[in-house]
């Protein structure tokens, strides 16, 4: 990795490059994570999770495991603390996977929670947790796409509130296009594994409830403890300040609910630390999916016709879906598009949310067919897009509200050198390499969600600004900082931000690239109430005293919420109960486009003999609106990049199909790039400027640099080797 460039000369809609506001902190060792909190006189709990995928539990013998010195107690489904189960997200409640854990003797999943043991130490738990004795009854499990027993269900079929995208007529369109594309393409189950591990503390304090626990969402996790145990939510306070990392495997939570009744059982604050192992399965991730694309085109390049079928797995009791043609049919111009998803229903735990959730398996498949379609037409793939540009949605006529692809290819390209390449496949080495140049789209829609801020101004010229969003890493602190600073005429530095606390007025779930956004534009509307109190124009310096002075008092407060187009009060209420969708507005109400964009541009190098797959430079340029913060966005930005690579190069969940399991479930075998594969990376931020979104002008940025690198490499690999690797992971065995 290189080190931080000099900050070069600000673009037009670029903010200040201000360091972390938690740098130094973090670097001192004061921010706590979840776990390390200090709680007094904890007891420790550790999971047991099941042997099969699918059955039922027969016995549980737990008497050994009970006599191991220091257990406490030993909970399974027949004396578990009574809960309620909680609805699935995508039917409005509070958790990413419906089983309820220990709540039956079903096996609906391999790695199921079947045991939880408490005990003074966490080594007493966890020797205990190796002497509980569990006997089932195994049915056969179906694991994945293919396996006996899966079961496909169109999403049109299962749920009449959802469409497929269509527009024009596609059988005409595609049976007359003179040139075609069919191709099918797969994407492979990928789990987060954030650095740190998924864990809950939950300490009582008379009849409420304290959490530590990694979350994005601090107000969604304290619903799922207040309707779990039926206890009033004002008694639950979630606490979170820190999260290391999450990449939405820590949107939404299961366990919290059981260890918070565990607690109260046992009458001691309890700690859990869930397993590098165990979070394979007691959190969610990103689902294997597959694809049929069908691309035709006039001889000039016009699209005439697009077809996407989709399909993903997902669990026997759950309905989570992605179905990312809602975004891949709006980015080219089409007149003919047909689109069908489906889920194909399996024996494992529900997947979830893993950055670019939609975009990163669809445009996959999209931008692989376009570079497919390029081949085939004998155009340049840049030029190829170019013609295909639009400003409007090909499935309604939206306008989009700003929209800057070519832009950022043109950006992209220049400083790659694009024009060097030799369009022919393998025509171009090095000694013993085979060198491939490629490229693609990333795109990534503008989310917002209700937010809500508090400011308190004191006439020291300090402000404390609180909102209860979160940061996972991404430099939201910061963010925050610099938004309420600019508003408030304020120095960074005299600036609090307080986040991740139930404590404090709600922020939107940290997904979705929208934290920005949306609790920026509550701290926006908070910073314009206290500038009222001053005429509107906020004194600074002295100024500011003087004016204290005048008004009377040592400080002022402020709090004001934000809702985005369509959600009004409904929304911010929504928020209140910590539930992610609020009103959505009128379905069939033709809403602007919100997009942001940009391409990711890779040289590959493949060896002749070995065919090892290296990835020497990587080039990415990318335009979101308004960037608050140049610095933290290149890190997003080169984080994402890096990611993308590693997910299309190394990343896989392995299924042992027989047994829906998955085998290398721990950071040694499930393969992540590491410094040593990491090349140059050049980020371009390409200015834009869009009125239209909020009143920040920000669109989101955190899932955007990830979208376009597994088809930008598997581009640059057929350039390089005139292979076209269909299914990700693209590893040496593909290229033999
Ligand atoms: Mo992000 S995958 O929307 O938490």
């Amino acid at each position: 990795m290189q080190p931080t460039p000099p900050a070069p000369g600000r673009r037009e809609n670029m903010g200040q490059s201000a360091p972390r506001y938690e740098a130094r902190a973090k670097v001192t060792g004061k921010p706590l994570y979840a776990t390390d909190t200090p709680v007094a006189a904890p007891a420790y709990a550790v999971f047991v999770t099941s042997g099969i995928a699918k059955g039922r539990i027969t016995k549980i013998d737990s008497a050994a495991a009970r006599a191991v010195p220091g257990v406490i107690e030993i909970f399974t489904h027949e004396n578990a603390p009574k809960r309620t189960a909680l609805k699935h997200f995508a039917k409005g409640g509070y958790v990413s996977d419906s089983a309820l854990p220990l709540g039956g003797p079903e096996i609906l999943h391999d790695g199921q929670v079947v045991a939880m043991v408490v005990a003074d130490s966490f080594e007493a738990a966890r020797e205990a947790a190796y002497r509980i004795q569990i006997a089932y009854k195994a049915a056969k499990p179906s694991a994945t796409f293919g396996s006996a027993g899966a079961e496909t269900i169109a999403l049109a079929t299962a749920s009449p509130r959802y469409k497929d995208k269509k527009a024009g007529d596609f059988d005409t369109g595609w049976s007359k296009a003179p040139v075609k594309i069919d191709a099918e393409y797969a994407t492979p189950t990928q789990h987060h594994n954030p650095i740190e591990l998924f864990s809950t503390t939950a300490v009582w304090n008379g009849d409420e409830v304290t959490i530590y626990e990694p979350t994005q969402f601090v107000y969604s996790t304290k619903y799922c403890v207040a309707e779990g145990l039926g206890i009033d939510p004002a008694k639950v306070r979630v606490i979170n300040p820190f999260v290391g990392g999450a990449f939405g495997s820590k949107g939404m939570t299961q366990r919290t609910a059981l260890v918070a009744g565990a607690a109260r059982a046992v009458g001691r604050p309890v700690k859990l630390v869930v397993t590098r192992d165990q979070g394979f399965t007691v959190a969610t991730y990103r689902a294997e999916t597959r694809h049929h694309v069908r691309l035709g085109a006039a001889r000039d390049g016009k699209l005439v016709a697009y077809g996407h079928e989709g399909w993903e797995v997902t669990s026997r009791y759950d309905d989570y879906s992605v179905s990312g043609t809602e975004s891949s049919t709006e980015i080219y111009a089409c007149p003919n598009i047909w689109t069908r998803v489906s889920k194909v229903k399996v024996d494992r735990n529900t997947p979830g949310f893993m950055r670019s959730p939609p975009e990163v398996p669809y445009m996959y498949a999209l931008e692989s067919a376009i570079d497919e379609l390029a081949a085939a037409l004998k155009m340049d793939p840049i030029e190829l897009r170019r013609i295909n540009d639009t400003m409007k949605s090909p499935v309604n006529g939206a306008p989009y509200t700003s929209r800057s692809l070519m832009k950022c290819f043109d950006e992209a390209a220049a400083s790659f050198g694009w024009s060097k390449r030799d369009p022919a496949p393998m025509a171009m080495r090095e000694g013993d390499w085979q060198v491939g140049y490629g490229c693609a789209s990333a795109v990534y829609p503008t989310y917002m969600m209700a937010a809500t801020a508090r400011i308190r101004l004191g006439s020291d010229g300090k402000a404390l600004v609180q909102v209860a969003a979160h940061d996972v890493g991404t430099g939201a602190y910061t963010a925050m900082q610099q938004i309420a600073a600019e508003r408030l005429r304020l120095p960074l530095a005299a600036i609090t931000v307080e986040m991740g606390d139930s404590s404090l007025p709600p922020g939107p779930v940290a997904g979705g690239s929208m934290t920005t956004a949306s609790a920026g534009s509550a701290i926006h509307f908070a910073c314009e109430k206290i500038a009222k109190r001053f005429g509107g124009a906020m004194p600074e310096g002295k100024a500011l005293a003087a004016a204290f002075a005048r008004l009377g008092v040592a400080s002022v407060e402020d709090y004001a919420e934000y809702s985005p187009p369509g959600g009004g009060p409904e929304a911010v209420k929504a928020l209140y109960k910590g539930q992610m969708g609020g009103a959505q507005g009128d379905p069939n109400e033709i809403k602007p486009l919100m997009f942001a964009m940009g391409a990711n541009f890779v040289e590959v190098r493949v060896h002749r003999l070995t065919r090892e797959i290296r990835v020497p430079r990587m080039t990415g340029a990318f335009a979101g609106g308004r960037i608050v913060n140049p610095r933290t966005a290149r890190s997003q930005y080169l984080g994402g990049m890096i990611w993308g690579m590693s997910s299309a190069l190394l990343e896989f969940t392995e299924i042992d199909e027989k047994r829906a399991r998955y085998v290398n479930d721990n950071i040694a075998d499930y393969l992540v790039s590491v410094n040593a594969d990491i090349p140059k990376v050049d980020i371009i931020m390409v200015p834009e400027v869009d009125t239209k979104v909020n009143p920040l002008g920000v669109k989101g940025i955190g899932e955007l640099a990830n979208v376009g690198m597994p088809a930008a490499i598997a581009n640059a690999v057929y350039h390089a080797t005139g292979k076209r690797i269909r299914d990700l992971p693209i590893t040496l065995d593909k290229l033999i």
